[in-house]
């Protein structure tokens, strides 16, 4: 009887602890949408033969979706095979989907690539003045697109233009892999993304945005291939996914400098969840273009290994704006070269026009049941003299070293806020705090 007992209340509990209704997503920002009329892009020549160059096929398969507007939209069915295309456009209403066993594969001709014009926000393209590469795939205006299907992978081929990039001969930006632009009601779920030449899924000027049980991969030694970078954007629910590249796994992002600061628009609404991956940089990031400024940011349940900077703040003088109501928590980090990092010295500048006086305002940063092991430097909070970051809370964290039980102490300079059960102890700075409230926020 008793044996009966204990198993009924481990089942009991093992179904409380995992039945479906209690996983917490915000998936549901953006609900499923799943079309009758459908296409496949060989209904339209396409060829997946890994050698035949398929861009007027899905051009036209694109331009018969927006001209024949379905009411439910269409779904463009790529079946599995190789698929070499050049870069294309979606349109609304429509889900593209790959199929197991599907490859979207970018071509490697550089020279015939779209430019387009530069980010508002950014005043130039990112990495070169002027206009930039389109992405890959892309999509501006939009609304009610789905990427999705059976763990089909779009790949960049990003390796001639990260060998265009080291040899600096690159004319102008490198494009992303996806990005969306001035879009809404998005999902990307359910796809591998690999080898982006420049960063790999880019949300710009868009809201509710879903991207869940995507797997992100580059070299670590690839240059600028961030994973997942919300910019400028609002509501944005980033889910289940792993992310191993060559950049920062996540970075919230709002425009660079004094483009930032006049375009004015912020993120909002963020959240990460349940996110693993490895990164010789960032594992989450805010920043470091944040001018028009970021706020309410939630990363929860991240497993890091392998990475450079676990958690990452990062701003700096020029870029003006705001980070405020920023909680991380429930990170287990192995094998980090630093642990936590929030700084306001971080990052370049788009031209020599940038105002020292824009200094960002940074409030309200929560990062609590932070677990490492491994960790060479537990890091440093450095806010700026003119500017010192307020609000910062940490609780909970316990960073064990490469050697020792614990790291070298964080180093703290022009912060002010708290700090309670940390390990190693944190700088005086944050030290002083009673135990209760030590996480309400200020701001
Ligand atoms: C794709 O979209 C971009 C940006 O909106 C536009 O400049 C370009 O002409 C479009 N390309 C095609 C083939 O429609
Ligand atoms: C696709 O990958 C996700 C994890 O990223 C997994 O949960 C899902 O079951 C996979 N789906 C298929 C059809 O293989
Ligand atoms: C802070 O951000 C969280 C999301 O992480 C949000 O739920 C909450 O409402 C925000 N608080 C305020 C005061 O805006």
């Amino acid at each position: 009887m008793f044996r009966f007992l204990v198993t009924l209340s481990i089942l009991l509990s093992y179904f409380n602890c995992f039945s479906l209704a209690s996983v917490v997503t915000c998936s549901g920002i953006v609900p499923m949408r799943y079309r009758n009329d459908k296409i496949s892009i060989t209904d339209f020549g396409g060829v997946g033969d890994g050698k035949t160059l398929n861009t007027k096929a899905f051009r036209e398969a694109i331009y018969r979706i927006q001209h024949l507007r379905r009411s439910g939209g269409t779904l463009l069915y790529v079946p599995p095979g190789v698929y070499l295309t050049g870069s294309f456009n979606l349109t609304s209403h429509m889900t593209l989907y790959l199929a197991k066993g599907a490859v979207i594969k970018a071509t490697q001709d550089t020279w015939n690539w779209p430019l387009i014009a530069p980010l508002p926000s950014y005043g130039r393209g990112r990495e070169r003045p002027g206009g930039r590469y389109m992405s890959f795939i892309h999509g501006d205006g939009l609304q009610d697109v789905v990427i999705t299907g059976e763990n089909g992978t779009i790949d960049g081929q990003g390796a001639i233009w990260w060998n265009m990039w080291r040899q600096r001969t690159l004319p102008f930006t490198r494009p992303n892999l996806i990005e969306f632009m001035n879009s809404r009601s998005i999902i990307i779920s359910n796809v591998i993304f690999q080898n982006s030449p420049f960063w790999n899924i880019h949300p710009v000027y868009c809201s509710n945005v879903v991207i869940r049980y995507v797997t992100i991969l580059a070299p670590a030694d690839s240059p600028n291939t961030d994973g997942i970078d919300p910019d400028s954007s609002s509501n944005v629910c980033i889910e289940d996914s792993y992310i191993s590249t060559g950049d920062d796994l996540v970075a919230v992002k709002s425009g660079w400098d004094e483009y930032g600061i006049a375009y004015g628009h912020p993120s909002s609404g963020i959240t990460i969840r349940r996110v693993t991956g490895s990164s010789p940089f960032s594992g989450i990031a805010v920043g470091s273009e944040t001018s028009g400024g970021v706020e309410n940011v939630l990363a929860e349940h991240i497993n890091l290994y392998n990475v450079g900077v676990g958690i990452h703040v990062k701003t700096n003088i020029g870029r003006g704006g705001f980070i405020r109501n920023i909680t991380v928590s429930d990170v287990y980090m192995e094998n980090a070269r630093k642990g936590i990092k929030i700084a306001g010295d971080v990052g370049d500048h788009p031209d020599d026009k940038f105002n020292p006086n824009a200094l960002p305002v940074v409030n309200g940063i929560t990062i609590k049941d932070v677990w490492g092991t491994k960790v060479q430097q537990s890091g440093l909070i450095q806010g700026l003299k003119n500017s010192p970051f307020t609000g910062i809370c940490l609780s909970n964290i316990n960073l064990q070293g490469v050697a020792g039980p614990t790291s070298p102490p964080l180093k703290c300079s022009d912060v002010s806020g708290s700090a309670y059960q940390v390990k190693p102890w944190p700088c005086s700075e944050l030290s002083s705090s009673q135990q209760t409230g030590a996480c309400s926020n200020h701001f």
